[in-house]
């Protein structure tokens, strides 16, 4: 498929914007957040054109909605270093991950290098992050022994094996969701672990739920002890997909196209942003989980007959949770009026209104940024956690059980509902 075809055929949201005359850096400054590109330079076009990226069918893909800032994020931040993090950015996707993150205004940070298979997407990555420096492949950056940390934003199935290299190469690695994917996710949860043990450099996974308003509050109404332990807690990921789809990088073409690894997903392979409504606010585990799937309403399902031999567009699991308590954890790419990342939990105790459920303040340019306000907070974690030495909030314990229940969950939704022990992995 020629480029030209792919645009038009795909909507990528930037290029397309492009072609309509809107700037990239409008485009990213409604993805990143108000103050997400102040003191940037280079960037063509005028700004204040907010358009979030959207989905074949037009529609915006969740997280990217409007107002997702944090309203706390500029209050009484204070620098606990003078040190600057040299850090290298993979991926420049649909979703524009890359430069979404704020790692580019974080006075704690240099953005020294950028890359992106995709040439045309590199070079815009380059400019949109303000490196200097471009490599033709994550595999490529992660050899420059000058970068300290890389923060992985590439398609899934990628993760995994380049969070495991740039471990071994001494790098701190932060990656975008899932941690581990698909038919070799248990396989590489196992070298994952032991890689970031091994190295003992930082891991984390960008679980943006994680730093959800509510979830965060609930996070910390648990530490407190408020709310004893947990009872019941459920979690959903919904996000209908339409009959065309949703791109994604494809390796067979190169491209952003929707006969990428999006197509036909087990909804259970992406299962965080869900499941975090109980790992991030408990830091307790998944151990068991039974699930069933329903057929997907979208012919890329029928009988299973695809790259995923994947039958479902639909995945709910029931789990049990290392405090003897219930879960339900909800996916689904096909359910009409059904939409968005969240989450509840239930305590033996209620909600304590005198514990403050703040997010931590967030250094000047860094905003919350998308999805829930999250994006600007976990990029100070994981940059505070190399400062500070600290463990990040997701770390590879948490990232693993994650997203692994999901694994597990999808198995059992094949094995029409039968219960099956999730790998267990802690620090
Ligand atoms: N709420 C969230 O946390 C959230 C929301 C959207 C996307 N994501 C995650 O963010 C990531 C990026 O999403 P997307 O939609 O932009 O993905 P995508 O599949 O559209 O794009 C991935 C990009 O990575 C590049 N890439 C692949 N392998 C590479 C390598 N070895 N070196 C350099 N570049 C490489 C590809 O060329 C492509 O441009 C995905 O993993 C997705 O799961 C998370």
């Amino acid at each position: 498929m020629s480029n030209k075809e792919q645009n038009s055929d795909n909507k990528n949201p930037i290029e397309n914007l492009e072609q309509a005359g809107m700037s990239r850096r409008g485009f990213l400054h409604g993805v990143g957040g108000a103050s997400a590109f102040l003191g940037m330079t280079g960037l063509a076009g005028q700004a204040g054109a907010q358009e979030p990226p959207k989905d074949a069918d037009g529609k915006v893909i969740p997280g990217f909605e409007k107002g997702q800032d944090d309203p706390n994020a500029a209050k009484d931040w204070q620098p606990v270093s003078d040190r600057k993090i040299r850090v290298g950015i993979a991926g420049y996707g649909l979703c524009a991950f890359g430069a979404s993150f704020f790692y580019q205004n974080h006075p704690n940070v240099d953005v020294v290098a950028a890359t992106d298979l995709d040439p045309e997407r590199c070079a815009g990555l380059a400019k949109a992050v303000g490196a200097k420096k471009t490599y033709p492949s994550c595999e490529e950056m992660i050899k420059d022994k000058s970068i300290e940390a890389i923060y992985i934003a590439t398609d899934a199935p990628s993760h995994a094996r380049l969070a495991i290299m740039g471990l071994e190469h001494d790098k701190h690695v932060v990656s975008a969701v899932p941690a581990v994917f698909g038919f070799e996710a248990e396989d590489e949860a196992e070298k994952l672990f032991n890689a970031v043990k091994k190295s003992g450099m930082k891991y984390m996974m960008n679980e943006t739920s994680t730093f959800h308003a509510d979830c965060y509050a609930k996070r910390l109404q648990y530490q407190a002890g408020a709310l004893g332990k947990i009872v019941y807690s459920e979690g959903e990921y919904y996000h209908d997909f339409g009959p065309k789809g949703l791109p994604g990088y494809n390796p067979k073409s190169g491209k952003v196209d929707l006969n990428g690894w999006r197509k036909a997903l087990p909804p259970m392979w992406y299962p965080t942003h869900a499941t975090a409504y109980y790992v991030s606010i408990t830091g307790g585990r998944f151990t068991e989980v039974s699930a069933l799937g329903t057929p997907g309403l979208y012919p890329e399902y029928k009988d299973g007959n695809n790259q995923h031999k994947n039958p479902f567009g639909t995945e709910i699991a029931m789990l049990k949770t290392s405090e003897d308590g219930i879960s339900r954890m909800a996916g689904s790419w096909d359910m009409k009026n059904a939409h968005g990342e969240q989450g509840r939990v239930y305590g033996q105790k209620p909600h304590d209104k005198s514990i403050k459920g703040d997010r931590p303040p967030l250094p000047p340019g860094v905003d919350g940024g998308g999805h829930g306000g999250s994006h600007g907070h976990l990029t100070n974690n994981f940059i505070e956690s190399i400062l500070l030495d600290k463990t990040p909030i997701v770390h590879v314990g948490d990232a693993l059980n994650m997203t692994l229940a999901g694994v597990v969950a999808h198995q059992s939704a094949l094995k029409g509902g039968d219960w099956m022990k999730i790998p267990q992995y802690d620090l």
